[in-house]
C-alpha cells in the first residue's frame, strides 16, 4: 500500500522534478552523502531514508543530538531538517540547509524515487 502510494506521489510530481532533484542532490549533498549501501566517513547513506529510523545506520557515527531525536523520517520531518537542521536538531553535525522550498521538494522527490 505504501509503495503504491509513494509511486503515485512520485508520478504526480513528475519526472522533471526528480531530474532537478538528482542534480541538486549531486551539487548540495553529494560531497557527504550517497545512495550506496554503506555510509561514508562524511555522511550516512541516504538509501531508503524515507520512513527509516532517525540516526538508524549502524555504520555511521551520528551526533548525540540526532540520536536523541528518536522516531522516523516522515516527509515533513525531512523537509524541516533540510530547511534548518539546527532548529529541528540543535547540535546536529549537519549544517547544510536548503532554503528554497522548491529545491527541497525536488531533492526529496529524488530521494523518494531513488530508494
Ligand atoms: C558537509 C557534509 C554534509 C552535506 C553537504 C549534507 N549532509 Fe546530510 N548529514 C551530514 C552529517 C554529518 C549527518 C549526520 C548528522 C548528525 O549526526 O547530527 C547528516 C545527516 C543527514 C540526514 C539524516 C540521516 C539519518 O540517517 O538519520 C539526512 C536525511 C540528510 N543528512 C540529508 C541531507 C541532504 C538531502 C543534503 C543535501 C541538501 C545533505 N544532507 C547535505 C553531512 C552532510
Amino acid at each position: 500500500m505504501r509503495a503504491a502510494l509513494t509511486f503515485a506521489i512520485v508520478l504526480a510530481a513528475g519526472p522533471a522534478l526528480a531530474a532537478d532533484g538528482a542534480q541538486l542532490f549531486a551539487d548540495q549533498c553529494g560531497a557527504c552523502h550517497s545512495l550506496a549501501e554503506a555510509s561514508s566517513d562524511t555522511g550516512p547513506t541516504l538509501k531508503g531514508i524515507f520512513w527509516s529510523k532517525v540516526a538508524g545506520r549502524g555504520d555511521f557515527a551520528y551526533s548525540g543530538a540526532l540520536k536523541t531525536l528518536g522516531g522516523s523520517w516522515s516527509p515533513s520531518r525531512l523537509d524541516a531538517f533540510l530547511k534548518d537542521t539546527q532548529t529541528l536538531v540543535p547540535g546536529s553535525s549537519m549544517y547544510v540547509v536548503v532554503e528554497d522550498e522548491n529545491d527541497r521538494k525536488a531533492i526529496l522527490t529524488y530521494l523518494k524515487a531513488a530508494r
